[in-house]
């Protein structure tokens, strides 16, 4: 059992009642081989004693930013570490991570690292559902820190929900996940679209649709970590993942010149934006007024750009599209894959519960006619993301051997 081998691991824990369970988490990690370097919040001290966790840990706890033998102690963590884990990480951890505030040791070595960061959320039911800790969460999440969700079960107060730390097994399942996790997308040059675009009928109003950039931005975060260089064309202004360039666009006129220059030297293109398939042939200067009646708005096709760009694919490059179906998921994505000259499509049925526009989750039918269909059942959008990057891998695999 030496999965975690000389890997040296930063054990965050944060003042909260699951602080004892990280005891049990630091002792798994240093059976499993690694070196624990234990890191206590001031709040912390309240639940447990240090003399535990330097008594089970590889080296003594550290505690303060000012009483540390190193003169800079939070970069030396930092910098020194393979992967930092924060379990248990209460609401307050989450916000002074997700705001970049660097109170104390933990949080001050939180943003001078580089290293994989792995989070472990512990609260009671109403605090993980607040809207401010969702949305701290999602911040994390999109800069690429890897979230290990909490349990449904008994809590502190006897009363039962969502909030109870993950079991030891899993923190440590997700770390070493993490710490295995290639960078088989190095060196290469990923664009990738998000959002959807939105075409003028006035001053004011326009025509858009229901896309959040969810999943686009989820491409872009995932395809960075696995190491990429990442553009990524959006018309949604979500945090930018970390690594990525972003290009704003709004029309799909605008999404088309972008993608078109940066797809001139991209390796791999992925088209996971909602493009509209009809604009106004007219634009008011002005805001129609309500007053002149209902207006006769004229529709005209606009650029088809995914098939633009497979009708002149340079050689090697590999060219994804998708396909929001509500009916015949397989039939009509497969048609899109062949008329737009496609390497592989990914197919979601967006009339299915959690699935597609706005939602947290996705399920998708990857196809190509370069590997067997592959269907990814319900999950978070960060896993599909994995999904379809390493279909992107498998496909470029296949076109490099048919060469
Ligand atoms: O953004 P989220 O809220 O996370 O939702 C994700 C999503 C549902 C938007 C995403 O999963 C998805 O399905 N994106 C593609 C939506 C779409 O426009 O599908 P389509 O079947 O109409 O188009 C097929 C492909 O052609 C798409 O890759 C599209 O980007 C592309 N296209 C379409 C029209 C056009 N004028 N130019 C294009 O390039």
């Amino acid at each position: 059992m030496s999965q975690l081998a000389s890997r040296r691991i930063v054990l965050g824990v944060s003042g909260g009642i699951a602080a004892y369970k990280s005891v049990e988490l630091c002792r798994q990690l240093v059976d499993l081989g690694a070196h624990v370097v234990p890191v206590m919040t001031a709040d912390a001290h309240r639940f447990i004693g240090p003399v535990t966790l330097s008594a089970l840990a590889s080296e003594p706890v550290h505690t303060s930013l000012w009483d540390d033998a190193s003169a800079i102690p939070h970069t030396q963590l930092g910098q020194t570490a393979d992967i930092i884990v924060v379990a248990p990480a209460t609401a307050r951890v989450l916000s002074a991570y997700a705001t970049g505030s660097s109170e104390d040791l933990l949080t001050a070595t939180l943003i001078a690292t580089r290293a994989p960061v792995v989070v472990c959320p512990a609260m009671h039911t109403e605090m993980w559902e607040h809207p401010a800790v969702q949305s701290n969460i999602e911040i994390l999440r999109s800069r690429g820190v890897h979230i290990v969700e909490p349990e449904t079960g008994r809590l502190a107060g006897g009363d039962i929900g969502a909030g109870r730390l993950a079991s030891t097994e899993k923190i440590c399942a997700e770390i070493i996940r993490v710490l295995g996790m290639s960078h088989d997308l190095l060196g290469l040059d990923i664009v990738v679209t998000a959002g959807g675009t939105r075409e003028p009928i006035d001053a004011v109003r326009v025509i858009a649709n229901r896309s959040s950039g969810k999943q686009g931005y989820a491409i872009a975060t995932i395809a960075a970590q696995r190491g990429a260089h990442v553009t990524l064309i959006t018309t949604v202004d979500r945090v930018v993942p970390s690594g990525v360039t972003q290009v704003q666009v709004e029309t799909a006129q605008q999404m088309k010149d972008a993608v078109d220059a940066a797809a001139l030297s991209a390796d791999v293109v992925i088209m996971a934006a909602a493009v509209a398939d009809f604009r106004p042939v007219v634009c008011a200067d002005q805001k129609l007024k309500k007053a002149d009646g209902v207006p006769n708005i004229v529709l005209e096709p606009t650029p088809d750009i995914l098939a633009g760009l497979g009708q002149r694919k340079p050689l090697g490059q590999t060219l994804v599209g998708f396909a929001a179906e509500t009916d015949s998921l397989v039939a009509h994505a497969t048609a899109k894959l062949s008329a737009k000259c496609l390497d592989l499509i990914v197919a979601n049925d967006v009339s299915a519960e959690g699935v597609g526009f706005g939602h947290d989750t996705n399920a998708v039918v990857l196809l190509s006619p370069h590997m067997p269909a592959m269907t990814v059942a319900l999950a978070d959008k960060h896993a599909i993301a994995h999904a379809v990057l390493d279909s992107v891998v498998k496909v470029r695999h296949q076109q490099q051997e048919s060469k």
